[in-house]
């Protein structure tokens, strides 16, 4: 059973760990009212991700590849970060060693002032150049013209995205795994915990003696892994937490 019985329970474990990891999924930005994949209007219940989130896809059609991404792109721009999004950007110095790593590709934590974040699956707001591998930033919602091309040597510009079947930026995915490894407790927060390499890294926490406490509402394969499981919406647990942090950080400065 790891079930968590309060908040309460927890704290003894998150005071005095030195290192802390989190990793986080769709279902944080959920309550910003971006669509997560996998939930009841999830993206892969419409769309079939090997019609566009492939490379094999963006070869055949780019300009359907990128009209979806520039529709995300359009219902992103208008969202704002959540209290969830918030606490996380605090908590980065509430601990001594933190480190947030994302499969979420809406840039949501950032604008929520998180300064270091390992973006696993890239980022929405950044495009490449299919021929020079140049990564630029554009934030222009709606795209035009669409597909976008190389302002430098015209040729297609790509979203830098992870697409299904290619691999994760090479020192990206070293760092998230050596920080996994060595974090005294993760975090796993709105994710499925069903895409690979991301689905491991919490197993590597614990296989190297760490703890991992899951939020998310409904369980997933990591459940029963985990050492502990916060049931709720992660933008009602963590400003709960931080809440109970918070007050039990003055409790022991009043024991002093
Ligand atoms: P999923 O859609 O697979 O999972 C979202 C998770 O968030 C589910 O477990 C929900 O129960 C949970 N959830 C929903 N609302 C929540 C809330 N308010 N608070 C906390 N949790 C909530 O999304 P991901 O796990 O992010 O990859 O998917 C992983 C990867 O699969 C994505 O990065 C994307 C996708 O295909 C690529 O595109 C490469």
């Amino acid at each position: 059973m790891n079930q968590a019985k309060s908040i309460k329970d927890l704290l003894p474990f998150l005071r005095g760990v030195r290192r802390i990891s989190v990793l986080t999924g769709s279902g944080i930005s959920a309550e910003s009212g971006v669509p997560t994949f996998r939930g009841e209007d999830g993206l892969w219940r419409t769309y079939r991700a090997q019609d566009l989130a492939t490379p094999e896809a963006f070869d055949r059609d780019p300009a359907l590849v990128w009209e979806w991404y520039d529709w995300r792109r359009n219902l992103m721009a208008s969202k704002e970060p959540n209290r969830g999004h918030r606490v996380l950007a605090e908590w980065e110095s509430r601990f001594p060693e933190f480190t947030l790593i994302t499969q979420n590709i809406d840039g949501l934590h950032q604008r929520a002032g998180s300064q270091r974040v390992l973006e696993l699956h890239g980022n929405i707001w950044k495009m490449r150049c299919t021929r020079e591998g140049t990564v630029r930033e554009n934030r222009e919602s709606p795209l035009s013209p669409l597909p976008p091309t190389c302002p430098e040597c015209g040729a297609l510009l790509r979203p830098h995205v992870v697409w299904f079947g290619e691999s994760l930026d090479s020192e990206v995915i070293q760092q998230a795994s050596q920080v996994s490894s060595r974090s005294d407790l993760m975090f796993v927060i709105g994710t499925s915990a069903v895409v690979q390499p991301a689905a491991s890294l919490p197993l590597a926490t614990l296989q190297a003696g760490g703890r991992v406490v899951e939020i998310n509402p409904d369980p997933t394969p990591l459940t029963p892994h985990a050492t502990f499981t916060f049931r709720g919406k992660a933008g009602e647990v963590l400003p709960r937490m931080d809440e109970a942090l918070s007050s039990s950080g003055a409790e022991e400065g009043e024991e002093q």
